[in-house]
């Protein structure tokens, strides 16, 4: 036992314990008519770190390393490795401590002896110590995880002090080693709450939905010592009297509508006694797992879920309502039913909102140690007595207040924390709690004490290989999952299976989607959580003034994981990337596909509810050339029907479902046009015109390079030698290009492809012009100090009033794999800088081999600037496969490249791959007078190398003979 010193006095409490001091039992987060008072707003606040003293304001809730850009010193972000000593549970002298004090004004009624006084702080990180006119009150620990005091007769009518002490670093830090950003202060409200003689201390409405009956039932759990309680859903006519003490009850709710995250319905509930009134919105559910399938209201569930941390580029954690709600509705546009809420639990209001709006939630304990995997997992938490009573304390507080939420369908003990038997006691606790949710913990590789059988970052092959119970593996050899016995393995596949993370979303990517997407469809498998939602960016003062976002180190951190804590599909910003419109449509709850005879089959995906008044939109024609709509008044759950446009065998039919009922994004991409020029629908997530948003597209291709090309709108053959004459400035600056700056997938892995075109010294190449002569040049490109040969011959003729060019690259020489083969060119950005861009090819977004779920083969059109994403750290992007003709038309001219077939890709950025290689942050990136047109005859696949399978070797690129034909003019 260790004396904690708190202001006025000192409290025992063991260096493990998660709290000592007058704490009071975790409970419900309850919505009640009791007084509260908010003590939210300005504290005074002093900043001790060692020797060093400052004092000032600071808000609360906020984390003080995020006010006055670095005024309070700075965050800092590590992944797996602890940023001190690890020397458990001790922490470093020179530890950060804001000591935050304010007075309150406390109402004469709270004075009345026969009440109680809650201190709750909802969120402080890592330690926080109470004292309340000068008495010490208690210490705790979990920093996301909400903490009562009882401060009754402590406090007093009329005026009040308050003291809180926070440490950034304390024995909690060793079990909070999320990869995240270690953010300090009181970050959540801090609250004083009345609590009524004969009041409501906790209430649990756990509401059942038999999916055979169609009837729901309650079962109620009321604390209120001594009081008479009165349970009414009004709705329901539910209105039932609990006589004092009457202990857990079930009621019958009759036949009553389920809640499930494609139909969140909710009803309004009311507990009251004499002296309180809880209210809370009821959803009828039942989550059970059944033959090894995950099930909800009786049918399998399947989650089309991302991780979400909770982060704001400028609040850090500090919870955001508003904010919340846009972010979730962002959420709903790209058609993501689920949410783990990595790797701790949420504000509570969260849970309110997808209770409201229909997510999926696995509910996430507070804790992780992956650091100490670094030390072969020696003292870690999960295994060590000492840490038993702080990891049920944290699994005790996430599932006490968030228990009456419909949207937690799951519980998950944590994340990287090993195995060990005090995870088990965790699992065992919470199983004898609440026997309805499943446990989900994804290192219990042994499947021994967790109901889910849990993987991240598996490769294809490995699903597989735990759903087929052919294979004696669950997992590749070398795995910690491998490590699992015959009978074990066999059990495992009894269970459902759960991606906790899959499709790191870092940068540009992720690619290889859709075999994961593919597998989900197997009966066991519950579809899983993309890595992850959102960049963690956080905005900084750049030293000429302005702001922009930062990552890892940019914070003058000694120690940290960079640019590894940008990894989701949207940016810190909120911008959607490519690879969520390609995992959206990849997962998209209806689909409409049609087929070669011109039919299209309208699929629903959802298991539990109708969708109502879709519209299918379709065009014919790689350009659009017919095109229409076709209402769709019910489509029930995973039923299917065929809607004909009336067109017969099209060479290409494209399907858009729309839904006008669940709000897209505004437009903001490149458009797809039809041949008349009316704008056809945008892609997965957008809403057109109308304010319709697209859930998917789909499309038939008869024999994708045979569909014809006609000619652009409006573009013709070019007409004049002038045209010509420019052509063959062009053709003449083309070089030939192996580089592209490396995407953080391209980064990741031991072996990374990154490193092999270092070593290689693709982005180094030179050329020398070997022979030039009218309508024909060889280029001899190497690298410095070896042997190897680029031989690029290009040769070209007249052809209308432009050039036909034919280009061949020849290799020898041992070279790697490659980024691409093609031909870049700069065309001055005077010239071009207001330009449009049409194109006939993949569209609209930025797309690549193994990153093609959310485009299709149509004609788009985009301003030159809208081209290029920007990524927080420069890297390759903003690529469009299959392309069969490109114009640019702009005030300094039209330029228009079309290839006979659709092996051509091509991309417009401002600069070459070699300045984004170098730039470490968007904001670096030097002014350019040019664009680059990049022509490339092939174009690797991205993969998901920075946490995961690496690209798909069917999209690797090879340094092999491969030609390249457009036309230019
Ligand atoms: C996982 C971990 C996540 C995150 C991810 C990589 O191992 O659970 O928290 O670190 O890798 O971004």
């Amino acid at each position: 036992m260790s004396a904690i010193q708190l202001g006025g006095g000192a409290i025992d409490a063991d260096a493990y314990a998660p709290c000592a001091g007058r704490v009071a039992p975790p409970r419900a987060h309850l919505t009640s008519d009791a007084p509260r008072l908010d003590l939210c707003g300005e504290w005074d606040f002093e900043l001790i770190v060692g020797e060093s003293r400052r004092s000032g304001r600071m808000a609360v809730p906020a984390h003080w390393v995020l006010v006055g850009d670095g005024a309070w010193g700075r965050p800092a972000y590590t992944n797996v490795q602890y940023p001190f000593p690890v020397d458990p549970p001790h922490v470093p002298d020179a530890n950060p401590t804001g000591v935050y004090r304010r007075g309150f004004v406390l109402p004469d009624s709270w004075a009345d002896a026969s009440g109680r006084v809650l201190l709750r702080l909802l969120g402080a990180e890592s330690e926080a110590r109470v004292v309340v006119n000068d008495v010490p009150i208690g210490m705790t620990r979990g920093s996301r995880l909400t903490r009562e005091f009882d401060v009754t007769g402590v406090v007093r009518a009329g005026t009040n002090e308050v003291e809180i002490t926070v440490r950034q670093w304390s024995p909690g830090s060793y079990v909070e080693d999320q990869d995240q950003w270690w953010l300090p202060g009181l970050f959540r409200e801090v609250e004083l709450l009345w609590r009524p003689a004969g009041g409501i201390d906790d209430v649990w409405l756990d509401a059942d939905y038999d999916p055979a009956t169609g009837r729901g039932s309650v079962r109620v759990e009321v604390v209120a010592p001594g009081a008479e309680v009165r349970v009414s859903v009004p709705e329901l006519g539910l209105d039932v009297t609990l006589e004092p003490d009457a202990g857990v009850l079930t009621v019958d709710a009759g036949a009553v509508e389920p809640w499930s995250a494609e139909s969140p319905r909710l009803y309004d509930a009311s507990v009251a006694t004499a002296s309180e009134t809880v209210s809370q919105r009821v959803g009828f559910r039942r989550t059970q797992i059944v033959d090894g399938c995950w099930l909800v209201n009786g049918r399998p569930v399947t989650w089309w879920g991302v991780n979400r941390h909770e982060v704001h580029h400028a609040l850090g954690r500090v919870f955001d309502e508003d904010w919340a709600r846009a972010d979730l509705a962002l959420m709903k546009s790209f058609n993501v039913n689920a949410i783990r809420t990595s790797h701790y639990p949420p504000h509570p209001r969260l849970l309110d909102l997808c209770d409201e709006l229909g997510f999926y939630v696995m509910l996430e304990n507070d804790y992780e140690s992956h650091g100490f995997a670094l030390d072969g997992w020696v003292d870690c938490p999960s295994t060590d007595p000492r840490w038993r009573d702080a990891l049920l304390d944290r699994m005790r507080r996430t599932v006490e207040r968030d228990k009456n939420h419909a949207s937690v369908i799951a519980f998950s003990l944590g994340n990287e924390a090993y195995t060990g038997d005090n995870l088990a006691a965790m699992a065992d606790w919470t199983r004898r709690r609440d026997p309805s949710r499943p446990i989900h913990y994804e290192g219990d590789h042994a499947a021994a004490y967790t109901d889910i059988y849990s993987r991240m970052y598996p490769t294809v092959d490995e699903v597989a290989l735990v759903l087929d119970g052919r294979f004696g593996q669950v997992a590749a050899a070398g795995h910690a999952a491998a490590r699992v016995s015959a009978e074990e393995a066999e059990r495992i596949r009894t269970m459902p299976y759960f991606l906790c993370e899959y499709a790191h979303a870092m940068g540009t990517g992720p690619g290889g989607l859709s075999g994961y997407v593919d597998a989900m469809a197997h009966p066991r498998h519950a579809g899983g959580c993309v890595w992850e939602w959102r960049d963690h960016a956080l905005d900084r003062l750049l030293p000429d003034g302005s702001r922009g976002l930062g990552y890892g180190g940019d914070f003058g951190e000694a120690v940290h994981d960079g640019t590894f804590v940008c990894d989701g599909l949207v940016s810190a910003d909120s911008e959607p990337s490519a690879g969520l419109v390609a995992w959206a449509n990849a997962v998209a709850p209806v689909v409409a596909v049609p087929g070669a005879s011109g039919e299209i089959v309208v699929t629903s995906r959802l298991r539990l509810a109708a969708a109502f008044g879709l519209v299918i939109a379709w065009s014919a024609g790689a350009r659009g050339e017919a095109h229409g709509e076709l209402a769709l008044a019910e489509l029930a759950p995973e039923a299917s029907v065929v809607v004909r446009p009336g067109v017969d065998e099209p060479d290409a039919l494209t399907a858009w479902v729309l839904d006008p009922a669940v709000p897209g994004i505004a437009p903001r991409r490149p458009r797809s046009v039809a041949a008349d020029g009316t704008a056809l629908p945008p892609g997965v997530g957008e809403a057109d015109e109308l304010g319709r948003r697209v859930v998917s597209v789909r499309q038939f291709l008869r024999e994708a390079s045979s569909v014809a090309v006609a000619e652009p709108n409006g573009a013709g053959a070019p007409t004049s030698d002038t045209r010509a004459s420019e052509a063959l400035e062009i053709v003449s600056g083309l070089r030939p290009t192996l580089f592209r700056a490396p995407t953080d997938n391209d980064r990741g892995g031991r072996l990374s492809d990154a490193a092999a075109w270092a070593d290689a010294r693709l982005g180094l190449l030179e050329h020398r012009l070997a022979d030039d002569r009218d309508g024909h040049r060889v280029w001899v490109s190497g690298v410095p100090s070896r042997q190897r040969r680029l031989t690029t011959t290009l040769d070209w003729a007249p052809r209308g009033a432009g050039l036909t060019v034919t280009a061949s690259f020849e290799f020898t020489g041992d070279w790697p794999n490659l980024p691409r083969i093609g031909l870049t060119v700069p065309l001055p950005a005077s010239a071009w800088d207001a330009a449009r861009v049409t194109w006939t090819g993949l569209g609209p977004t930025e797309n690549y081999p193994d990153m093609d779920e959310g485009v299709w083969l149509g004609t788009f059109t985009a301003g030159v600037e809208e081209l290029w994403g920007t990524q927080i750290r420069p890297q390759e992007a903003g690529h469009r496969g299959r392309t069969r003709d490109v114009l640019l038309d702009g005030p300094g001219g039209r330029l228009q490249v079309r290839s006979g077939g659709d092996g051509l890709g091509f991309s417009l950025c401002r600069w070459t791959p070699q300045q984004l290689d170098a730039a470490a942050h968007v904001e670096e990136l030097p002014a350019s007078a040019v664009w680059w047109l990049t022509l490339d005859a092939a174009h690797a696949g991205i993969g998901t190398a920075s946490c995961g399978p690496g690209t798909d070797p069917r999209y690797a690129v090879h340094p092999e003979a491969t030609t390249l034909a457009f036309d230019i003019g």
